[in-house]
């Protein structure tokens, strides 16, 4: 906003076509929506009410931040991190810097799990009986916002979440976010490298009881020599633990796959994301290991290949005969 306008009373249209021209002429791309998110978080209203109020008059400090998020905007700061929110499987998440920003094709991820655990929906069928046996145990490896295990939890609500990150501050984005969508006593954050904790949990207790029904991640995958290739909005502003999975981008595959091995139970499925060259590489991998059956290759709605499933052949093995599960 220019100074001669700051002092003007400006309204809701003239504020919105002069962030959607300076958001237009800074670059920014979706100008229009990203000028309407802006003005519609200053407001506290809904898209309904803007429009309808398009004559009502901004307060100076309404317009004060508005010019301020504009400007933030334009140098290159998500949308989503000025206005601390985004919707992913229809829930409102929180989003500070310390968590990627949810996309849209992650909710594949979610549609692929429940696809896989078909008529169980999260509740282990005795076979005998045909009654419910036992809660699911899955894991969610760098839950970042939560959004995969708080979306898992809404869905399966007889399933046990387990989500872990590297990063404490994303953790705690992630509690926030499973208590406000009502989830929070069954989802466990745990703070390690990947499944580290598990692994030494499995191991100090030697017991079938630890192992997972499904395990799921959408892990850093971008290989570092690509960063001066992603929109500034993700390279200056996601967190880099977020982003890079090593020099070549399939680092972490090939250690969670290799942990996901020892981890799942018998028939248990392993859902990763991919990232638009990680396909064949973890393909491989899953084939070096002679653990996997039934793998199944999905396409986002762009036709890429996004969401690779596995599942576990038999159980891992066990130092001891303490196999039974509750
Ligand atoms: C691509 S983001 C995914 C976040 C969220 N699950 C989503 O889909 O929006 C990857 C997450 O993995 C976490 N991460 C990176 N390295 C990790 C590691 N070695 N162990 C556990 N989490 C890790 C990052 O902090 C980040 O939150």
């Amino acid at each position: 906003m220019t100074t001669a306008k700051k002092n003007q009373a400006v309204d809701v249209r003239a504020s919105l076509k002069d962030g959607l021209a300076r958001l237009r002429a800074a670059g920014v791309p979706s100008s229009t929506l990203a000028a309407e998110l802006l003005l519609m978080h200053v407001l506290g209203r809904d898209r309904a009410w803007m429009y309808a109020h398009s004559e009502a008059v901004l307060t100076p400090a309404e317009a004060d931040r508005y010019a301020e998020f504009l400007q933030r905007r334009a140098s290159g700061e998500p949308t989503q991190y000025l206005t601390g929110k985004q919707e992913f499987w229809g829930l409102e998440f929180e989003v500070t810097p310390a968590v990627l920003i949810p996309r849209p094709e992650t909710e594949h991820l979610i549609e692929v799990v429940l696809e896989r655990l078909g008529d169980e929906r999260g509740i282990k069928i005795n076979m005998r009986t045909g009654a419910p046996s036992q809660t699911l145990r899955i894991a969610d490896v760098g839950t970042g916002s939560g959004c995969i295990a708080v979306a898992l939890a809404r869905e399966l609500p007889h399933a046990q979440l387990f989500a872990t990150d590297i990063s404490s501050d994303a953790l705690a984005v992630a509690q926030r976010n499973a208590i406000r969508h009502g989830t929070a006593d069954r989802i466990q954050l745990v703070r390690t490298d990947l499944l580290g904790d598990f692994l030494k949990r499995k191991h100090a207790s030697n017991d079938a009881a630890q192992l997972f029904d499904v395990i799921v991640s959408n892990p850093p995958y971008v290989a570092r020599s690509e960063a001066k290739e992603l929109p500034r909005e993700v390279r200056d502003h996601e967190p880099a633990a977020a982003l890079f999975g090593g020099p070549a981008g399939i680092e972490m595959y090939e250690r969670l796959i290799e942990q996901a091995a020892e981890l799942l139970a018998a028939r248990g499925i392993l859902v990763l994301e991919l990232g638009y060259n990680c396909g064949e590489a973890v393909r491989t991998t899953l084939s070096r290991q002679g653990a996997w059956a039934n793998v199944s290759v999905s396409g986002d709605l762009a036709g890429i290949p996004r969401v690779m499933a596995a599942e576990r052949v038999r159980e891992p093995a066990l130092n001891c005969d303490r196999r039974a599960r509750a």
